[in-house]
């Protein structure tokens, strides 16, 4: 089989994206959406799948024959406010290793950071003192994810797999083993009760907007560490200094801000316990993630369902 798909990514190495193609999988063939004068975008009749991630007003009319929709990133919920987003077009999302390493490397870089408090010994250094520190053992840090999705749940089972103590909360209940699962909104408080660093990896969806707030922060341990590596939207910023003020959360790592790029003059970049970083915890690896469409692609024409696939009520 030999697939085309309509690459729409702005700003993309097209070739470079093409010859990793080739490099991934046999069975894919890259079609750029623009012709090579970046001119007038064309038609695709004949085209049934694409890779999208801000498309251009009018793509999708012009691909009258799609059938499947990959995102290039796990969360869509731009794509799905689209108003263009063709009706019956299922939508996938992004699930792949490359994506998933990536999150790890970046919730556990962050984790460490909290639970050794590597971030006081920075401070220390710029002011030339020598401290001393204290620090539990992991397996008596209690750490929490909020989601338990692909990247949720591989994140839990490698901090697990460092020692900590952990938890999950989804939407459904799950079973993950070495990680205390709580499923549904009546079991947050049971999953927050104590927790001493609080990671997100929500989708962010109505239900989700804001779910980072001064309610959420009174049930954790005091002084409480939080990581947002999902979406800006899920913090109510203005809960985030008087948290941080009164002790309730120590510190904050954000990579993800609800204004991107996060302003200059926001309080945030220079707040000595709040770590930003540019939204940058984890990308899809161009070879991983063709790959991955390939073997979706596989499912599909075989008459498999299509996994990680958005349900659009739920908005994830
Ligand atoms: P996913 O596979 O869709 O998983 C979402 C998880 O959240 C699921 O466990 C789901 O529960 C849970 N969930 C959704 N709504 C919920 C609710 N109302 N209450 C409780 N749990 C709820 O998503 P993913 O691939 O793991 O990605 C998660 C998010 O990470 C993305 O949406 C994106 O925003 C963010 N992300 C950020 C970066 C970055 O660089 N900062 C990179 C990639 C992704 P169920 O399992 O019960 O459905
Ligand atoms: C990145 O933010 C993604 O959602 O994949």
């Amino acid at each position: 089989m030999n697939r085309e798909i309509l690459f729409t990514i702005e700003g993309a190495d097209f070739d470079a994206w093409t010859k990793l193609a080739r490099e991934a999988t046999p069975n894919l063939t890259l079609i750029p959406d623009l012709p090579a004068d970046g001119t007038k975008p064309a038609e695709h009749p004949g085209i049934h799948y694409c890779l999208a991630w801000r498309p251009r007003k009018g793509l999708y009319a012009r691909v009258p024959d799609l059938k499947v929709i990959f995102a290039l990133g796990a969360g869509i919920e731009r794509l799905l406010a689209d108003p263009e987003l063709p009706p019956h077009v299922p939508l996938v999302k992004m699930a792949e290793p490359g994506l998933t390493e990536a999150m790890i490397h970046y919730v556990l870089w962050q984790t460490l950071n909290h639970h050794r408090r590597f971030w006081e010994l920075e401070m220390a250094q710029r002011a030339l003192r020598w401290v001393e520190q204290d620090y539990p053992a992991p397996w008596n840090r209690k750490v929490g994810i909020l989601g338990l999705g692909a990247l949720g749940e591989a994140t839990a089972a490698a901090l697990r797999d460092f020692g900590f103590q952990m938890r999950g909360w989804s939407r459904s209940p799950k079973a993950i083993p070495g990680v205390a699962c709580f499923g549904g909104l009546d079991r947050l408080a049971e999953f927050l009760d104590g927790l001493e660093i609080l990671i997100c990896l929500l989708p962010l969806t109505p239900e989700t907007i804001g779910i980072l707030n001064a309610d959420m922060f009174r049930g954790l341990a005091p002084g409480a560490a939080l990581i947002n590596a999902a979406r800006g939207g899920h913090l109510n910023e203005s809960d985030l200094l008087p948290a941080l003020e009164s002790g309730q959360l120590s510190a904050a790592t954000l990579d993800v801000t609800s204004v991107e790029p996060l302003p200059r003059e926001h309080p945030f970049w220079r707040h000595p316990r709040i770590f930003i970083t540019p939204h940058n915890a984890a990308e899809t690896a161009p070879a991983t993630g063709l790959l991955e469409i390939a073997r979706q692609i596989a499912r599909f024409e075989a008459g498999q369902p299509l996994e990680h696939l958005v349900d659009r009520a739920r908005g994830y």
